[in-house]
């Protein structure tokens, strides 16, 4: 480690998921279930978009919001879909995935010793994006007897003199959890009571298996204190792209703009246009996807039952999240074990926050038959250590 970093960079831990996925390339013949991004490839119209975009001699900076087409279309559909009205000009930024329109949002709103309440398991990105801007993240639990549902109690608990802001996620990575409308209530109540801006990330709000998707601005009262994130990546199977927004109320969103605008000046241009098509013509690709991923999922859950592996119904994204109890190990062994001796990658839920140990992840986007083999894998090694 170099003298010259910067403590709070210094005392970053490395994501865990990137150190088992190392060793993962260096191996044959394995099966991962480790993958956090659709195995689907970008929708052929989507595609086209890009490529038009470029031949058009596209290849300049747009504006530091974004395309503005690209910014109506996002609040039109979060208009038509969820009832909440954003104005494209000064509500709403487009980023560069969620990833940047988190750390937008965390710099934006904490000043240095800020707490920001984290419920976990939860995206591997979340503490250190706070820590970065300057915060301090405070994990809250969340668990699989409630099917990883956020709890009013646990998180009032937590609650200090600090706290600035709750940062959640619905649908949730790693879990699968989708947030009920009653448990988001809850969430509304205590950000009322306490004065707090809720970050919410709802990336996947398209890829839900028979629920609704709640909006958190979309409570009542709430608009005015959410910052709503959300992209392209896994709806519409474009991580490589990098496309993501934020919308917030104007006063809110222009401080994430003062950042976004000095860091990154836009979004790239190519990949704007490229999400304006995914929007106008996306829509059946995603519920093709969507129908895919629930076969899976079903095949997936019960067979990790089956093997005594308990496993919450996901209702959103493309994880389950057994917990590994049944084997006598910890998340950390059994991920460790399974890879090393029937060439299954799962990730250990601890990668997730300190409300995933005991658990590990499975993604279930990957192919259908890939998954059966990984069953019948995890069947060979739940024999021999069940
Ligand atoms: C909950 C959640 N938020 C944000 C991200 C980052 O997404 P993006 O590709 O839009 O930066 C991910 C990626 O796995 C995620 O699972």
């Amino acid at each position: 480690m170099s003298k010259y970093l910067a403590k709070h960079v210094a005392s970053l831990k490395p994501s865990g998921i990137r150190k088992f996925f190392d060793i993962v390339a260096t191996m044959d013949d394995v099966i991962s279930l480790g993958i956090g991004e659709p195995d689907f490839t970008t929708p052929e119209p989507v595609l086209q978009a890009g490529i038009a975009s470029l031949q058009r001699g596209e290849t300049h900076y747009t504006s530091n919001s974004g395309r503005l087409e690209l910014r109506t279309g996002l609040t039109d559909y979060i208009a038509q879909t969820y009832g909440v009205s954003y104005d494209p000009v000064i509500e709403m930024v487009i980023t560069v995935g969620v990833s940047e329109a988190l750390y937008l949002a965390l710099s934006a709103v904490l000043d240095p010793g800020d707490e920001v309440i984290i419920p976990t398991p939860c995206f591997v990105s979340y503490q250190a994006e706070a820590i970065l801007a300057g915060g301090v993240p405070i994990e809250v639990p969340t668990f699989a007897e409630n099917d990883f549902q956020l709890q009013a109690d646990t998180l009032e608990a937590a609650i200090t003199p600090r706290t600035k802001a709750i940062l959640i996620s619905s649908p949730n990575n790693p879990t699968g959890a989708a947030a009920t409308r009653a448990a988001l209530l809850e969430v509304a109540r205590l950000a009322e009571q306490h004065d707090l801006v809720v970050i919410s990330d709802e990336l996947y709000d398209q890829l839900v298996y028979g629920v609704e998707h709640v909006c958190f601005a979309s409570l009542p009262e709430m608009r005015a204190r959410t910052i709503l994130l959300g992209g392209f990546s896994k709806n519409y199977a474009m991580t490589g792209w990098r496309v993501g927004f934020a919308a917030a109320p104007a006063a809110l969103l222009d401080g994430l703009m003062r950042i976004h605008q000095y860091t990154i000046m836009c979004a790239p241009t190519t990949a704007q246009d490229a999400a304006l098509e995914a929007l106008r013509s996306g829509r059946p690709y995603v519920e093709r996807m969507v129908a895919e991923y629930d076969r899976r999922r079903q095949l997936i859950v019960s067979g990790l039952n089956q093997l005594g592996l308990r496993t919450s119904e996901p209702h959103g994204a493309f994880y389950a999240f057994p917990n590994v109890g049944a084997s006598g190990m910890d998340e950390e062994r059994f991920a460790q074990l399974l890879l090393d001796e029937e060439r299954v990658a799962v990730v250990p839920g601890s990668a997730f926050g300190t409300g995933g140990a005991g658990f590990v992840r499975c993604s279930y986007a990957t192919a259908y038959e890939q998954i059966e083999e990984a069953l019948q894998r995890m069947e060979h090694f739940m024999r021999r250590h069940g």
